[in-house]
């Protein structure tokens, strides 16, 4: 939309009136229609393994985090999951993990081909930065999308949060770019209110995000996990800003609305994360507001407690089937229907 720049984006952000917001939800709602249509397209969360090597200050996972069960999951349950997924009607998987070398090449190259070879799923990767040789591998394998979260472009924040690897410097923007070029769908994002986020920051992100011409943007709210520096003990002190957004359910909602109307054919899940804030509506509000995407979690349920980013994540308790019938409902009584096939990204004539 040509009309939202840094400044009208920071101002609708930091917007509280009722009314002017009320108008922000209706035409986040009537762009998602026009652009994406009324189709909910359903994504099988595939948690494949909860070990990883990096340190991201938020992450509960982060390789410093102590007291965890770590577990790997083997080529042949990431394909029975994904069987799972199939049966259960969703038109792709995400296979999903911490930045973990173990999932090595072969071995994910090996599951893309044989969910590939066995069922008509679209397949996307979220395994963290790895190497091109890797990317090249997997997209050769089969798949098709790739998801990495920038979390924010402000260079200083970023380093700050994701501590380099020795000789392994962090740059997921750059990677992004490698795997548009490499032919996989990407998809990136942000969390909303992480500790030293300003609102200028969340701002200039949205705005990279039309700059970037993405085609998957997930958002959802910050969650402290005590296992990390920004959710322990020492947390109150982490970074103390006057202008921090707050990591709250309606900051998260205007940033989803916004991202709708920045990026209107993107692929928008209501994320888990906002369905952890609000438990009884989160994922429908950011469905009425811009959103176009669930991911129902198919990790075998005692995998599931293990892969702990934040603490009380929603549904991790409930198997594939009983999220499948609960979200079956929840969307029949929105009025929308549930997506048939892949749900990749639309490119219709209008052009923004
Ligand atoms: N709160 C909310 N989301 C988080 N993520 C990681 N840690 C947290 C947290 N503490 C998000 C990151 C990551 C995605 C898989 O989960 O954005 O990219
Ligand atoms: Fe695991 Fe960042 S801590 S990817």
């Amino acid at each position: 939309m040509a009309d939202l720049d840094q400044g009208r984006v920071k101002a609708w952000l930091r917007e509280e009136d009722p009314a002017a917001l009320e108008r922000l939800w209706a035409e986040a709602d009537a762009v998602r229609r026009a652009r994406v249509g009324d189709e909910v397209h359903l994504r099988g969360l595939i948690e494949a393994s909860s070990f990883c090597v990096r340190a991201c200050h938020y992450c509960g996972l982060r390789a410093p985090a102590r007291g965890l069960d770590r577990y790997r999951m083997t080529g042949e349950e990431i394909l029975d999951a994904a069987r799972e997924a199939h049966r259960l009607g969703y038109g792709s998987v995400v296979i999903q993990a911490g930045e973990d070398p173990g999932l090595d090449r072969a071995l994910i190259a090996e599951a893309v081909r044989a969910i590939k070879a066995d069922t008509p799923l679209a397949v996307t990767l979220s395994l963290g930065e790895r190497s091109d040789g890797d990317l090249a591998a997997w997209r050769a394998a089969g798949a098709d999308r790739y998801l990495l979260r920038f979390e924010t472009g402000d260079p200083e924040l970023y380093h700050l949060i994701h501590p380099d690897l020795p000789g392994r410097p962090s740059d997921r923007l750059a990677q992004l770019r490698r795997m548009r070029d490499m032919g996989y769908e990407i998809g990136t994002g942000v969390m909303v209110g992480i500790p030293g986020q300003t609102w200028d920051i969340l701002a200039a992100d949205l705005l990279r995000f039309r700059e970037f011409d993405m085609d998957m943007l997930g958002i959802g709210p910050f969650l402290p996990s005590p296992r990390t520096p920004m959710g322990g003990p020492d947390a109150p002190s982490y970074l103390a800003l006057r202008d921090q957004v707050p990591n709250d359910e309606l900051t998260t909602l205007k940033a989803v609305a916004l991202t709708r109307r920045l990026c209107p054919e993107a692929n928008i899940p209501g994320t888990t994360a906002l369905a952890t804030l609000d438990r009884a509506q989160g994922r429908e509000l950011a469905l009425r507001r811009g959103a176009n995407v669930l991911m129902p979690n198919v990790t075998p349920v005692g995998y599931r407690v293990r892969y702990e980013i934040y603490p009380g994540k929603a549904c991790v308790g409930e198997t594939a089937a009983a999220c499948q019938g609960c979200l079956e409902t929840r969307l029949r009584a929105l009025g929308r229907q549930i997506g048939r096939g892949p749900g990749g990204r639309l490119r219709t004539e209008c052009k923004d």
